[in-house]
């Protein structure tokens, strides 16, 4: 048995929130290893980074999710009871409630809502001034994803549900009112959430068949039980707060295009290419930084034990930088994905594995449609300039952004 390799600091939980991105990375560098083991919110943590540590980390039968994420992120980011915390027949059942929303001509009609959205918008921006896109796009997002999931929104209301559902994505790596903040957008929010499922299931709000927020409140557990009220509006928060956080991604596609002009062209009226494009921009931008999950029972894996109970963290960002898999990975070169198959361990920007029996991104497709739709429209549909502005991505704020949210002048429609 070898030792895994203990990182020096007693207590890393400061470091983490102030190396951000790299944190995981770096030790691994400096250790030689895949694997360390370090403190984390008080508790031993062991850190895995790579390909075989992925396998490893979604085999259902060596680890579980329940107790993995820290509480901070669960009371603002995910809401506690929600899929991400269950195992085994309980995740089965409740993950098979989201992907059953996924459909492919679904998924269409969210695209196809997000674009009129956007062409909607552009005569706005014609007769303004600059607009920041990651507001613009935020926005854009709150208004589509609730019309797709039957949730009515009236016109005033998309941008305060979009400061909630912001402040929610902002808060888990916090300190101070920024976190508060994430605490009480959450309350607020699962309570108009718990508002819209109790009515229709009362029958006082109508919501389209195959709907999220029809599904999700006519849900039924094995039992036949309907979910309780605020489980059901953490779950419908699990569909609306991760579409409106695609805003990032697509800001990402944004920079990604400003800094390497010669892809608008290759981009444009090509399917493959902006598909290479958007799988380049998920690899390379850094969005969530790890997954979390604790060991069901003891086993050893290359030589190291590894305790039950004990929390383990896959470096989501480090894998998708990992220069086994991933050669020249800090160059943007979305060619790389021509010709790729798909590895449900090596491109993990959402997780990996399998969707339906893992925890992986329910709404991994949707991102990609509305990525897609994004890079179409900043390349076809209009035509922009990019201000001064400070652009600079930190990896140590987490979840990154660059400062400027992305400013755009000088909108004209071209398609
Ligand atoms: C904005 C881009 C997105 C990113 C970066 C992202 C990332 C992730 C990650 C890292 C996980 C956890 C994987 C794990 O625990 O192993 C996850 C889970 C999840 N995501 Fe996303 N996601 C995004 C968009 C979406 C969208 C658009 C939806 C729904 C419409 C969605 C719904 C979910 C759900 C329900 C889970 C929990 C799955 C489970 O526990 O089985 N996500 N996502």
């Amino acid at each position: 048995m070898t030792a895994i390799p203990v990182d020096r600091s007693p207590e890393s939980t400061l470091a983490f929130l102030r190396e951000g991105y790299r944190f995981i990375g770096d030790r691994c560098d400096r250790y030689g290893s895949e694997i360390f083991q370090t403190r984390l919110l008080l508790q031993r943590t062991i850190c895995l980074r790579g390909r075989p540590a992925a396998v490893l980390f979604y085999d259902n039968d060596r680890f579980v999710r329940q107790g993995a994420m820290p509480m901070r992120g669960q009371r603002t980011l995910t809401g506690v009871t929600g899929v991400q915390g269950l195992d085994d027949a309980a995740h089965r059942q409740r993950k098979a409630m989201f992907m059953s929303i996924m459909t492919p001509s679904a998924i269409r009609q969210l695209g196809q809502l997000f674009d009129d959205e956007w062409r909607a918008q552009i005569p706005v921006w014609e007769r303004s001034g600059p607009v920041v896109l990651y507001d613009e796009v935020a926005r854009m997002l709150t208004r589509a994803v609730c019309a797709w999931a039957g949730v009515p929104l009236a016109g005033s209301d998309a941008a305060r549900r979009t400061t909630q559902l912001h402040a929610m994505i902002e808060a888990p790596a916090a300190i101070g009112p920024r976190h508060w903040w994430g605490l009480l957008a959450r309350r607020r929010a699962e309570r108009w959430g718990a508002d819209l499922v109790e009515r229709v299931r009362a029958g006082a709000l109508s919501t389209p068949d195959g709907s999220a927020l029809r599904v999700i409140a006519e849900h039924r557990s094995d039992q036949g039980h309907l979910l309780p009220r605020r489980i059901a509006a953490v779950e419908l928060l699990n569909i609306v707060r991760p579409t409106v956080a695609v805003d990032r991604f697509v800001v990402f596609a944004a920079l990604a295009l400003h800094d390497h002009p010669h892809w608008r062209d290759r981009v444009r009226g090509d399917e493959p290419a902006t598909e290479h494009f958007v799988q380049e921009v998920r690899r390379y931008y850094p969005f969530f930084p790890v997954a979390a999950a604790r060991v069901r029972r003891s086993f050893d894996w290359q030589g190291h034990h590894f305790p039950r109970g004990r929390r383990v963290l896959l470096d989501l960002y480090g894998t998708n930088h990992h220069p086994e898999l991933w050669p020249g990975p800090e160059q943007f070169r979305p060619d790389r994905f021509a010709g790729w198959h798909g590895d449900p361990f090596g491109l993990v920007p959402q997780g990996g594995g399998n969707h339906f029996t893992g925890h992986r991104c329910a709404g991994e497709w949707i991102t990609i449609e509305l990525m897609k739709r994004a890079v179409t429209n900043l390349t076809t549909t209009m035509s922009y300039q990019v201000p001064p502005q400070d652009l600079a991505l930190s990896l140590r704020r987490m979840p990154a952004l660059p400062p400027s949210g992305f400013l755009i002048d000088a909108v004209r429609r071209t398609g």
